[in-house]
């Protein structure tokens, strides 16, 4: 669609293409489950069949479909709270309700956030790429600059001196958000000791946004920070270990002026009854959901030492439920087309991952699709001209 058709839409929304839910695909509809879906990093497990049936029966029995949700989500929020102490192990008062805010997924708490720091030009955002694509384009579409860094080839630390340079060179906006993400999407690496001492040591004038998406699988959080940094927000989110991607919740932890000024900015009915009832099942019944975490480590495991002996593979260790690949320098003399056409082949073949900046990430799924991504990985190669 052109500007002209449309004269009353802001000129910069024009440039932008809209998300591609699965890059993979070719349309906009779901994905078919003809395919092992290992590019958007959810759990390969469904919830088990007793919770779907307690939820079918709070469906019908409890939620009253014509009264709007509980829009201050203070039993979520409760149950949220206990959970983030217990994951850190620390007092179970220290967090609270008043430090808690959830979103139709994290992705909205990030748009909050933006709304809430940079808008109306009083603000651009700093990101470390390759990371998760959300920050970048969220602000954008709210007109807010993006300053980006690049990252350390080999381990994928944050260019920090770069990224210190920007903070202080960034004028009209200055930089006003850091997105860091631990562990790092696509790259799996958790925040290094250097990192954090950088973020540390940012001024309380910039807010730091830690994205923890990946905890259950990292198991390093850094809320047990939170309390020495008023800067800091910690995002989580009930999308991948929780199996609750389909339901939309993400949750974030802060201080309580931060949280207050998030609930000033959300949608008043931001999450359905529906997904308010399956996170508190999901958090009651954490035990069972998270008992398959050491199976996704171990599969990962086995995934990063098989295809590690593929010669022309460079894989990284991960931290979280994917891993990253590159191909090893000089094996390809075109390295960013031989990694397009390894992805569409191991589409044609039947699994989905994703391409990103020079690499591939691949979801570690159930043990037959991980399998069978390794069979898919070594026959793509196989027949790649060098
Ligand atoms: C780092 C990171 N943050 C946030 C999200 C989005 O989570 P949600 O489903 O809660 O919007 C993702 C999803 O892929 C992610 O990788």
């Amino acid at each position: 669609m052109t500007k002209t058709m449309l004269p009353f839409i802001r000129s910069d929304l024009a440039q932008f293409t809209a998300y591609k839910p699965h890059p993979s695909s070719d349309t906009a509809n779901s994905v078919t489950t003809q395919f092992d879906r290992l590019d958007t990093n959810e759990s390969p497990y469904d919830l088990p069949p007793e919770l779907k049936e307690k939820l079918a029966w709070t469906y019908q029995q409890v939620i009253e479909t014509n009264r709007y949700p509980d829009g201050g989500h203070e039993t979520l929020k409760d149950a949220i709270a206990q959970y983030v102490n217990e994951s850190a192990a620390l007092s179970s008062s220290l967090f609270t309700a008043a430090n808690i805010s959830v979103g139709n997924g994290s992705d909205e708490i990030i748009r909050s956030l933006l709304i809430a720091t940079c808008l109306g030009g009083e603000g651009s955002i700093l990101v470390a790429n390759p990371t998760f694509s959300m920050y970048g384009i969220l602000a954008q579409t709210l007109g807010i600059p993006v300053v980006a860094v690049g990252r350390n080839e080999t381990n994928f630390e944050i260019d920090i001196s770069a990224a210190q340079s920007a903070i202080e060179q960034t004028q009209n906006p200055p930089i006003r958000v850091v997105f860091v993400v631990h562990p790092n999407s696509p790259t799996a690496n958790s925040l290094t000791a250097a990192e954090l001492t950088w973020l540390r040591s940012l001024p309380q004038h910039i807010l730091v946004v830690i994205d923890e998406a990946y905890f259950e699988f990292s198991q390093t959080t850094l809320v047990d920070e939170l309390a020495q940094h008023p800067n800091w927000v910690i995002l989580r989110t009930f999308s991948k270990a929780f199996r609750l991607a389909s339901l939309r919740v993400g949750y974030c932890v802060a201080h309580t002026e931060a949280i207050a000024i998030l609930e000033k900015v959300r949608l008043p009915y931001n999450l359905p009854s529906f997904s308010i009832a399956a996170a508190l099942v999901a958090l009651q019944n954490r035990t069972l959901l998270l008992e398959s975490i050491p199976q996704t480590l171990s599969e990962r495991a086995k995934l990063i030492e098989i295809l590690s002996q593929q010669p022309e593979l460079q894989i990284t260790p991960s931290a979280a439920n994917f891993i990253y690949l590159r191909l090893q320098p000089n094996s390809f003399s075109s390295q960013d087309a031989v990694l397009k056409t390894f992805h569409q082949k191991l589409r044609t073949l039947g699994t989905l991952v994703r391409h990103i900046s020079g690499g591939l990430r691949i979801t570690v799924g159930t043990t037959e699709e991980n399998a069978r991504t390794i069979n898919r990985v070594q026959a793509v190669l196989a027949n790649l001209e060098s």
